[in-house]
């Protein structure tokens, strides 16, 4: 009989691509997806361990579970991924019904685990090496990167795809917990990077984007040849079938010109960088340990528009970090200010056990402060998202349809219309109305109206021949 298998993830793409995955192995072994944990009878919580909220939201849910495992103690309830990784057996201590512990290094022994503790084994904790006290080479190997082959019909969508190309990260942050819980940065060989785009491309997938912490880092010495990233790019535009390639998250100091280069002349390369600043005072990025300076930062902003122009570029920025006073923060509004980013994600600091900025600054600034200045940066974000939004009302964008919007179900559909999301290659969110059957294409919309954080569009139909689309009937 098919065993039920309810699955709940938080946190980054990462995240997504390993659930993805975890789902697909299981489907493959006989599972079925339910949308319940009461109708399961595996539930898994993929975790994140970037900020404690994060961890308090999973331990939340799994006292939630504490009554439904002590009713039908044969369910089996596993927690995956970063935070399994940071907490490991105190997991066990905070939820004593949890069954299966497994790091995001050791995702590929699920099967297996799951069908040992159906057939009676104790608890299981499956972890990672810790980053100290073992050779390099030793840790290495017990972060195994998790890329089994994937069917197109388990993905959620079949026209895009996320793929790895590096697991890990060096560069030690002192607020990031990331180095820890993901291990050692390390490379994916490009044959199997190549391989296993050709095969998403073979299956209709149209869109690739590229996974990496520091994914811009990518380098694999092969012999006597050294693989960057746009030495990827390039040979990826190769593939027939393939109209899209993107890549996050990039580290500032690693933007290098050889990949602007690539990015601005690949037509498949969306133009689209995310490239966080974190703060811009060079002080606090001095105590988070990042690597460079304000002025670094801005060559690098100018660089990339030197070789991209039309490039949107979006951050990343912690507020409330250890030290940071009111004069820290202006600065890091004038960053904001002054690069005009499309977007910023903005979090307040939380402190994490462990990590060197827990260990040697102390978490002093207020948490009303930190919400403070969260929201006096997201406002500022908020105006220049919707100045930059207003200035492409008008303009026509090929928009790759992902699917019906969030708010679908909501609005009154004329005939077989539906209110449909899709992309621009500059990574807008474009909302428009069309028929399903448009899913999986590229389209011209033409924007008539904007928000901050959303262009509203209309499909139009002259001067595109049939080959490039079909519309409905
Ligand atoms: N507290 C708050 N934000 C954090 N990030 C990483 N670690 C922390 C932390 N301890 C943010 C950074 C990073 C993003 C993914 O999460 O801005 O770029
Ligand atoms: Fe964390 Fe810094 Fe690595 Fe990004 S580069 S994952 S912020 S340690």
């Amino acid at each position: 009989m098919a065993k039920s298998l309810y699955i709940e993830t938080v946190g980054c793409q990462m995240n997504l691509l390993d659930s993805e995955l975890v789902v697909a192995t299981l489907r493959h072994r006989g599972y079925e997806l339910v949308d319940r944990p009461k109708n399961a009878d595996v539930i898994l919580f993929n975790t994140c361990s970037v900020r404690e909220h994060a961890e308090e939201k999973i331990y939340s849910a799994l006292g939630r579970l504490k009554y439904i495992k002590r009713q039908n103690p044969r369910k089996i309830i596993g927690v995956l991924g970063c935070m399994a990784q940071n907490h490991q057996k105190n997991v066990f201590k905070r939820a004593p019904y949890v069954d299966l512990v497994v790091g995001p290094g050791q995702l590929h022994q699920i099967p297996d685990l799951l069908d040992e503790v159906a057939g009676g084994a104790p608890q299981r904790l499956e972890v990672s090496l810790d980053r100290k006290g073992f050779a390099r080479n030793e840790i290495e190997q017990s972060f195994e990167s998790y890329d089994p082959l994937r069917t197109p019909e388990m993905r959620p969508s079949p026209y895009q795809a996320f793929v790895r190309i590096q697991i890990g990260c060096d560069k030690f942050c002192t607020y990031c917990i990331v180095p820890k819980v993901r291990g050692p940065e390390q490379c994916r060989p490009p044959e199997a990077i190549f391989a296993e785009v050709r095969q998403l491309a073979t299956e209709g997938c149209r869109e690739i984007t590229l996974l990496g912490q520091t994914v811009n880092s990518y380098q694999y010495q092969g012999g006597t040849t050294t693989t960057r990233l746009s030495d990827l790019l390039s040979q990826l535009s190769d593939i027939e079938g393939i109209e899209r390639l993107k890549f996050v998250t990039s580290y500032p100091c690693d933007m290098t010109d050889d990949l602007l280069q690539a990015v601005g002349s690949l037509r498949k390369c969306s133009h689209y960088l995310h490239v966080p600043a974190q703060s811009g005072s060079d002080r606090i990025l001095k105590r988070m340990k990042r690597g460079y300076t304000v002025e670094q930062y801005r060559e690098m902003f100018s660089r990339i528009l030197h070789h991209i122009p039309d490039a949107t570029i979006t951050s990343d920025f912690i507020v409330g970090f250890s030290g940071e006073t009111e004069a820290d923060f202006a600065l890091t509004k004038e960053l904001v200010e002054e690069c005009r980013f499309k977007n910023s994600f903005i979090f307040k600091y939380s402190e994490r056990p462990g990590t060197k900025g827990a260990i040697h600054y102390a978490d002093d600034v207020s948490e009303v402060v930190k919400k403070e200045r969260n929201n006096e940066l997201l406002d500022i974000q908020n105006t220049i998202s919707y100045e930059d939004n207003q200035l492409r009302v008008g303009t026509q964008y090929e928009v790759l349809v992902e699917g019906p919007s969030k708010n679908a179900h909501k609005e009154k559909s004329s005939g077989s219309l539906l209110q449909l999301t899709g992309r621009t290659m500059w990574d807008h969110i474009v909302v428009f109305e069309g028929d399903r059957r448009l899913i999986g294409q590229i389209l011209p919309v033409t924007i008539y109206e904007a928000n901050a954080f959303t262009l509203f569009g209309e499909v139009k139909t002259e001067h595109v021949g049939p080959e490039v689309y079909q519309l409905s009937s």
